[in-house]
């Protein structure tokens, strides 16, 4: 028999010292994105000027865990989450709960992609200063490097995106820039092996900057892209 991963089993995990609630089932937090949300974040925290109040996206935000923390070490910081299953967002709901986070401080969206900010953009401008966004990336071509128990227990929307993995990143750039303050950052986490891909989307979608980091085990992992 395939074993229960012990989060689900135990109904939480630990994202840089917040307690995460996985009951609804949603993806089990990576080690790879604990690392370079640690990373971003104390960048962020370093260039905050005083006082300053700080627009966050976590979109693709499965537990939450990414905002969650966001809101927890970032003082004057509001996030918007975003995801397309609505066990996600009760997921969301609940773990900004079991964290103390306020109420004004954030917002849940049931959204496929910005379809959601789109509407609400008509009435308001609404643009981040920083996007964090870590898509289902694994390549359907790729389905037998997949460990059993991640198949059979993670929710598969949350894993895979087309043949190459490339799906969900494609269609992201293609209008994260339009939601992004003048000197607004994304910082996305993709497959090592989709780098040459993602730059030549970057190109095409007119990026202007794109800076490519390695995760703990020494692979790429995330880029921090800018306008
Ligand atoms: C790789 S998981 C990331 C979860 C979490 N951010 C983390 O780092 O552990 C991707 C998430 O994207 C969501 N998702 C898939 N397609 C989406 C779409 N079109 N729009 C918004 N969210 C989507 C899935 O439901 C899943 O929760």
């Amino acid at each position: 028999m395939i074993k229960i991963p012990p989060e689900y089993k135990k109904g939480f995990t630990l994202f840089l010292g917040s307690k995460i609630d996985l009951s609804k089932k949603v993806l089990i937090p990576r080690i790879e994105t604990e690392y370079w949300v640690k990373k971003a974040l104390k960048e962020i925290k370093e260039n905050i000027k005083k006082d300053e109040d700080l627009k966050f996206l976590d979109i693709f935000a499965g537990s939450g865990c990414i905002g969650i923390s966001t809101l927890k070490k970032i003082k004057n910081s509001h996030v918007d989450f975003i995801d397309i299953e609505s066990g996600a967002v009760s997921q969301i709901k609940k773990n900004l709960k079991l964290n103390k986070i306020s109420k004004e401080r954030y917002n849940v969206y049931l959204s496929s992609f910005f379809n959601k900010l789109e509407k609400k953009k008509k009435d308001i401008s609404v643009k981040y200063d920083v996007i964090f966004a870590n898509p289902p990336y694994v390549a359907e071509e790729r389905i037998a490097e997949v460990g059993l128990s991640v198949l059979e227990y993670e929710p598969l929307k949350a894993l895979f995106s087309g043949k190459k993995g490339l799906k969900h990143i494609r269609k992201f750039l293609g209008s994260a820039q339009g939601f992004l303050k003048k000197n607004g950052k994304i910082y996305l986490e993709f497959d090592p092996l989709q780098v040459p891909e993602i730059k030549k989307i970057l190109k095409e979608n007119d990026y202007k900057k794109a800076k490519f980091y390695k995760d703990q085990f020494k692979k790429y992992r995330f880029a921090k892209i800018e306008i």
